[in-house]
């Protein structure tokens, strides 16, 4: 496996690598849910790219760019066993060298959910995404369902700025006990970590109800917002039921529902989210966005 530090590196890489590229980005400390994007683009593509970097212009003034989890070593490791021939982990002075002054705004989209909880954070994500795209210069890229906004707010992006990129949706990975797996999940203690099931429990009752024919949104924001209420460690951030593409909150679920939830337990913030109405994962590969 090539490991690539610098953009330069990249661009002698690129130069040598014809073939089909699929591109996993990352902030690392991977784990199964990372490890699937790897494996969706092994077996679409010839070659496949990852990079890691704990990206600081997506993270707030008091979140937890300091602390959040590294293992170079491990990631490594693993990006190795699972086929990856080439790895981007460049340091922050490689990505916002003095001087830095250019940033992507995707207008809208990112006002909503995550987005007004985190005033700053996709204008982060979608810059150093951009940045990323342009420099390994993938085929396909590929990211994950669990951060159901964030694809959103991609596909808006390389949709309006004409990026000649493919972007793959996977589906969530989760714990055998339905957790949603994520790099935060090790700040838990073990009683967070109980009660951080809350969020896919919830998300499991929303899909019972859709099958049951309910299609009135608030009445399933409700059922959501309820479950989690009567969790003692949860502290509810949204519960949202919206469109997956706009994010704009229905008023009756028709065709496919995003519902999306946020909680803290102590001190970790936690996202889920399932899809309504959406047949199989593939579906959304053929999604784009509407507005
Ligand atoms: P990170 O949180 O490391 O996630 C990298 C990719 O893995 C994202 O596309 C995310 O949706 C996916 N992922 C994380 N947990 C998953 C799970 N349980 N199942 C399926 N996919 C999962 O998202 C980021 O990094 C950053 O914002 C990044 C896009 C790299 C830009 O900095």
């Amino acid at each position: 496996m090539d490991i690539l530090r610098t953009v330069d590196d990249c661009r002698r890489w690129r130069l040598r690598t014809r073939r089909d590229v699929g591109f996993v980005p990352t902030m690392g400390y991977l784990h199964d849910g990372h490890l699937s994007l790897v494996r969706a683009s092994r077996a679409r593509d010839a070659v496949t790219a990852a990079s890691i970097f704990v990206n600081p212009t997506q993270f707030g003034p008091n979140e937890d760019f300091a602390r959040y989890p590294r293992d170079e070593d491990r990631d490594l490791a693993l990006l190795s066993d699972a086929g990856v021939a080439a790895v981007f982990i460049p340091s922050v002075d490689e990505m916002y060298p003095g001087g830095f002054a250019t940033y992507v705004h995707v207008e809208r989209l990112t006002e909503r959910l995550e987005g007004a909880s985190r005033p700053a954070h996709f204008r982060g994500v979608t810059t150093i995404v951009l940045k990323l795209l342009n420099i390994i210069q993938p085929h396909r890229a590929y990211f994950g369902q669990k951060d159901a906004q964030q694809l959103a707010v991609v596909r808006r992006m390389v949709c309006d700025l004409d990026v000649p990129v493919e972007i793959v949706a996977c589906p969530i990975v989760r714990d055998p006990d339905g957790l949603a797996m994520s790099s935060r999940n090790v700040y838990l203690s073990p009683e967070e970590r109980r009660a951080a099931l809350v969020l896919s429990r919830a998300l499991r009752l929303a899909e019972q109800r859709y099958a049951d024919g309910e299609r009135d949104a608030a009445v399933i924001r409700a059922a959501v917002e309820r479950e989690i209420a009567a969790e003692a460690l949860a502290r509810l951030d949204y519960v949202s039921v919206a469109h997956p593409d706009t994010l704009e909150e229905l008023d009756s679920v028709d065709g496919v529902a995003l519902v999306a939830v946020a909680a803290r337990f102590g001190t970790t913030r936690l996202i889920d989210n399932t899809l309504l109405g959406a047949s199989a994962p593939a579906a959304l590969d053929q999604r784009s966005p509407t507005s």
